[in-house]
């Protein structure tokens, strides 16, 4: 079905590449203990990851690619305007359901306006991966967060394949880049572990001949090497000594559409399941959550920390894992989480932190140097949340420090600084704490989780706008 002008997503869509947005006003909201446990079963939106990747593959397919389970959130909505702006057509069919009519590697054109992510870094990084490789020149910006956060971990890379940009101070957005025309095939070992600097390599390395190289010294999410293989390109991965991988794309593959349906997101799922795990006596069922060994580090620290967590039906959905999670409250307590699990868990600290607030005795959580450059000082900003709620926490170098309070006593206004995560945590904190959490503004929690506050009041939760 063919996207309509009726249709919400299709709306937001459109506008995005044409109005330069009105600022918006922020958005309090505040959360406090329910008066009777959390119960019920729930769906969660679909992975962020999964979903910027499944927009920017199809689009450089031949053929239609039908995606079912869409995050239609601002972040991915971003990417598709993006790639409408390019040349491709992504639109929406209805109830998560999208059509992306690809145009081939190397068939992107170029964009008669800025390209506006918004918030999102990893539409920013994966885009101008593409973009590298297409003899073509776009400008990129996005929202306050966006443009402060580093870029040269990209640009860095793309230069050596022959990529040419123009960055602001800093490597920081806006920038303008314009794609290499005769792009060099690169071996590059990434100087951080980051699924977004890896990912931006290989799609690069689609348009480049020859066999295009990334070692990563720390595992990341591998969703674009296995997507990249859905479509029918030919990415190699083996083990390398010290843990880590080699991972080799063979370049002008001929990608082919190919369905896909999006898991839902463990990173969203994880806000729902530690809300059930701190509020006494709760229940709560997680359908359809993705479950990437890559992706499951807050299971194995959750458990570590005597919670329990059933997984139910696991299966296999377009080449990905896939279960139910079944979470029941009960004690909490701390546990040390080593820095190796960091990059299969590195959206998770905001809400890991707010269990261990809730958990007894000490977490140490370690290597957490790269939370200081996600949509906020992620680092600082859980340690400031924490401290105005009562709880004793310590930042030492790039390692955090919770003492659990068992019940925090909550009663503060948390500065979000336009991070979805930030936001969703201290939210989870107010369902336990003693006093009411606010929040500064909720409006960010639609990056990547439209529809968080009702989920969770439907499981029993009390969360409400501030009048
Ligand atoms: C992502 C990778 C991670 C993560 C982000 C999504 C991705 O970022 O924090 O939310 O989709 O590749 P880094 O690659 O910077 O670690």
């Amino acid at each position: 079905m063919a996207a309509t002008a009726c249709d919400p997503a299709f709306e937001d869509t459109a506008t995005a590449m044409t109005d330069h947005p009105s600022p918006r006003l922020p958005e309090p909201l505040t959360a406090s203990r329910p008066r009777a446990p959390l119960a019920g079963k729930i769906r969660v939106p679909g992975d962020k990851s999964i979903s910027h990747r499944a927009l920017m593959l199809g689009s450089l397919a031949v053929g239609r690619t039908e995606i079912t389970g869409l995050l239609e959130g601002e972040d991915v909505l971003a990417t598709a305007a993006a790639l409408n702006a390019l040349g491709a057509t992504a639109a929406p069919a209805g109830d998560g359901r999208w059509t992306v009519d690809g145009i081939g590697i190397g068939g992107l054109a170029e964009p008669e306006d800025l390209l506006d992510l918004g918030n999102s870094g990893t539409a920013a990084r994966l885009l101008l991966g593409i973009l590298a490789t297409h003899p073509i020149t776009a400008f990129v910006t996005g929202d306050a967060s966006l443009r402060s956060r580093p870029m040269n971990r990209i640009v860095d890379p793309l230069s050596r394949i022959g990529a040419r940009f123009t960055t602001r101070e800093g490597g920081r957005l806006p920038l303008a880049v314009s794609g290499a025309v005769n792009p060099l095939p690169i071996s590059y070992r990434l100087p951080v572990p980051s699924a977004q600097v890896k990912s931006a390599v290989l799609l690069a390395g689609l348009n480049t001949p020859g066999t295009t190289m990334v070692i990563e010294p720390q595992p990341t999410r591998d969703h674009t090497e296995r997507m990249l293989r859905h479509f029918g390109a030919t990415v190699a991965s083996e083990p390398i000594d010290g843990g880590g991988k080699r991972i080799a794309v063979e370049g002008f593959p001929e990608l082919v559409a190919a369905p896909i349906s999006v898991p839902g997101d463990p990173s969203s799922a994880a806000f729902a399941l530690v809300a059930a795990l701190i509020v006494p006596g709760s229940e709560v069922t997680i359908e359809g959550v993705g479950i990437n060994p890559l992706r499951t580090g807050l299971l194995e620290c959750l458990r570590e920390m005597g919670a329990d967590i059933t997984l139910l039906n696991e299966r296999e959905e377009g080449g990905e894992p896939v279960a139910d999670l079944c979470a029941r409250a009960g004690t909490l307590t701390g546990a040390d989480i080593p820095a190796e699990r960091a990059p299969r868990m590195i959206d998770e600290y905001p809400i890991l932190a707010v269990a261990a607030a809730c958990a007894r005795g000490r977490t140490v959580m370690r290597g957490l140097a790269e939370l200081r450059v996600k949509e906020s000082d992620r680092l600082a900003a859980i340690a400031g949340g924490l401290d105005s709620c009562g709880v004793r926490v310590a930042v030492e170098g790039d390692t955090l420090i919770v003492e659990g309070a068992n019940w925090p006593e909550g009663g503060a206004l948390i500065q979000t600084q336009l991070d979805h995560r930030i936001a969703m945590a201290f939210l989870v904190l107010g369902l336990a704490a003693r006093d009411p959490v606010r929040i500064d503004d909720g409006a960010p929690i639609a990056t990547s989780f439209p529809g968080f506050i009702g989920l969770i009041n439907r499981l029993g939760g009390a969360i409400a706008e501030v009048r």
